[in-house]
């Protein structure tokens, strides 16, 4: 079962199989446990080449081989759950006469009933995948006559689970078909080519102008366009859409790695996000609204769903919705709220926030929250994603593509759409008037330069990583917003340098948490403001004096002319001064950088931490 891969298919005048490698080059994050591709080639038959590991393994297969020459051809990157990431579990999986190949991303639930019957029809399956049951059972439904597609349409109403399917036959050159549910397909439209991808990175080099696939459709694609029909075998309808970013926002830009990129991509990510959104009399506006105001005057309650660096935006969304509308405001990881039954009704708002809108835990809350009739507000970096699809409004972050698996941008702007959000339903609910929005919104302006002054000062951050990344263990606290803030710096430092990292609210050391401090641990501690909440500041600094005298080294990130910390840290990562309300825009921006820094200083790849995929769309 192939959970978060990456999906590429062509058809048009281009060499296919340089197509599709271009395509997986800009897939990789979403899987790099192995790749494939499969092309029809000009002489009628059907060749596939597959390895494990990262792309580079099967690029050298590819050049050490016969060439691949044909016109038609899909490609597939992998993140391997069920079935090791093996040469032999890669896909494309093929049938038993090698005539049509299949690539897959999701889970197909059903596939030891339907091994188990293909295997008793005298079918020889060759892999431990759950895809390859795909290409027998198209195998079976193939009729040249009524075709490719049909076969596909039959297939997939056997099919119990989440999938997207490619598919090409060597009887059918000139098309691939494509079918999904519950996992995304973009066709890609080109002057006499039309591709297929998982996301419009796939073919972002080649065209702007996309399609998304809806739920339970299949589409065949050829030169001349596409056609798509519903599961049921209807023609149905789908969504054009332009893409607002090209393939410089795909490369490197003259940076090593995607995450240098987009860490300074941060200014500009929250002033996009921000633009355009104050209305003449000081109201918010959202992209997509299908609440009226009267629906969210009934609002008496907010859940806040997410998962990963994203629930850390929803954890920090609560003290700006809270003090701003003064409704009670829950925040839960997306896979915790779908399963303990939590209260809802109409007058519950759900918002969810993702990235890429394809997140299979978060997408699940949106539904479970939708058949307990309670509104759903969806906050994406992902135009027509499953999730905003599904949900009653929407607020689009505009970071622009993301690749770095590690969220840097996305969650700053994911914190900026929060808090507009705040703003919004606090302007409707008639806590905040028209001028008081308005003073919020040119505060929440000023943000970007002050990212980008926090940007300015990282040298000695990334000194400090290096000297630190010998440590198994870095601990991190926070109060208040800096709560938050101290789980992203241990998330960060986890996924890319596989360190033991764990964050703490400063309050709770002493109920437990102490007993891990040890001579020369690193204690990386967020201060709150003297300014705005002095008290708080006294008893951090009380904390920092705790883990000091058990022998922590502590490394305190404090806003400018906070001198009361001096005595009290080992290093201060100084930050400028900032509202409460958003200054874990600014004191996220050291601890990304602590983590990229420390993982490089290890030799570690910080684009593709292990284990990892980007999007995560099966639960
Ligand atoms: O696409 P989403 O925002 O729904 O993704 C949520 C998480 O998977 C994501 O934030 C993850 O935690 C990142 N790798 C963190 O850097």
């Amino acid at each position: 079962m192939d959970r978060v891969c990456g999906i590429v298919g062509y058809v048009g005048p281009q060499q296919a199989l340089d197509v599709c490698l271009e395509g997986l080059r800009r897939l990789e994050y979403r899987g790099y446990d192995s790749a494939g591709v499969a092309v029809v080639c000009a002489d009628g038959t059907l060749r596939t080449a597959r390895r494990a590991g990262e792309l580079r393994n099967l690029e050298k297969l590819l050049a050490d081989s016969e060439p691949l020459e044909g016109t038609t051809g899909m490609g597939h990157t992998r993140w391997a759950t069920h079935g090791g990431p093996t040469d032999g579990n890669a896909h494309p999986h093929t049938d038993c006469q090698g005539v049509l190949a299949v690539v897959h991303n999701g889970i197909i639930e059903n596939h030891v009933a339907l091994r188990a019957e293909l295997e008793a029809a005298g079918h020889e399956l060759a892999s431990a995948t759950d895809t390859e049951v795909v290409a027998h059972l198209l195998e079976d439904a193939y009729d040249p006559v009524t075709g490719l597609a049909a076969a596909l349409t039959v297939v997939v109403n056997r099919l119990e689970g989440a999938f997207t399917l490619l598919v090409t036959h060597a009887g059918e050159p000139g098309l691939v078909v494509g079918g999904r549910r519950s996992s995304p397909l973009v066709i890609g439209v080109g002057r006499g080519e039309t591709f297929l991808g998982s996301d419009v990175a796939a073919f972002i080099g080649h065209t702007r102008d996309a399609v998304e696939l809806g739920q339970d459709q299949v589409v065949e694609v050829r030169r001349t366009g596409y056609r798509v029909t519903g599961f049921d075998g209807l023609p149905a309808e789908t969504l054009p859409f332009h893409v607002d970013w090209d393939l410089a926002a795909a490369e490197k830009g003259g940076h090593d790695y995607f995450m240098q990129k987009e860490i300074l991509e941060q200014p500009t990510a929250i002033e996009d996000t921000l633009r355009g959104r104050l209305t003449a009399d000081g109201r918010i506006t959202l992209d997509e609204e299908r609440l009226s105001d009267d629906d969210l005057r009934e609002i008496d309650k907010v859940f806040v769903v997410g998962c990963g660096s994203t629930y850390h935006a929803g954890l920090l969304a609560k003290y700006a919705i809270e003090h701003w509308t003064r409704i009670p405001v829950e925040v839960e990881m997306a896979s915790e709220f779908r399963y303990r039954d939590p209260v809802l009704d109409r007058n519950t708002l759900v918002v969810a926030i993702s990235q890429s809108g394809e997140t299979a835990d978060t997408l699940e809350a949106v539904r479970h929250a939708k058949t307990q009739k309670a509104r759903v507000l969806a906050i994406s970096n992902t135009n027509g994603s499953q999730i905003p699809r599904e949900s009653d409004a929407v607020l689009y972050t505009r970071a622009g593509l993301e690749v770095c698996v590690a969220s840097t941008k996305c969650l700053l702007a994911q914190i900026t759409a929060t808090s507009l959000l705040g703003l919004a339903l606090a302007r409707v609910l008639g806590t905040k008037d028209g001028e008081e929005v308005a003073r919020e919104y040119d505060t929440l302006e000023a943000m970007p330069g002050l990212v980008a002054e926090t940007l300015t000062r990282m040298g000695p951050v990334a000194d400090l990583a290096r000297e630190l990344s010998p440590s198994p263990t870095v601990l991190f606290l926070g109060r208040h917003v800096g709560y938050p803030v101290a789980l992203e710096g241990a998330l960060k430092l986890k996924e890319l340098a596989y360190v033991h990292a764990e964050g703490f609210p400063a309050g709770e050391l002493k109920h437990g948490p102490i007993a891990l401090i040890e001579q020369g641990v690193p204690v990386v501690v967020v201060m709150p403001s003297p300014r705005s909440r002095g008290v708080l500041h006294q008893k951090v600094l009380s904390n920092i004096a705790e883990v000091r005298a058990r022998g922590a080294r502590t490394i305190v990130v404090a806003e400018d002319g906070d001198d009361a910390v001096l005595p009290y840290a080992e290093h201060v990562i100084r930050v400028p001064q900032t509202p409460t309300l958003y200054s874990a825009l600014v004191t996220t921006v050291p601890l990304q950088v602590l983590a990229m820094e420390f993982a490089l200083a290890r030799g570690l790849d910080v684009d593709k931490p292990r284990n990892l995929a980007k999007s995560v769309t099966v639960e």
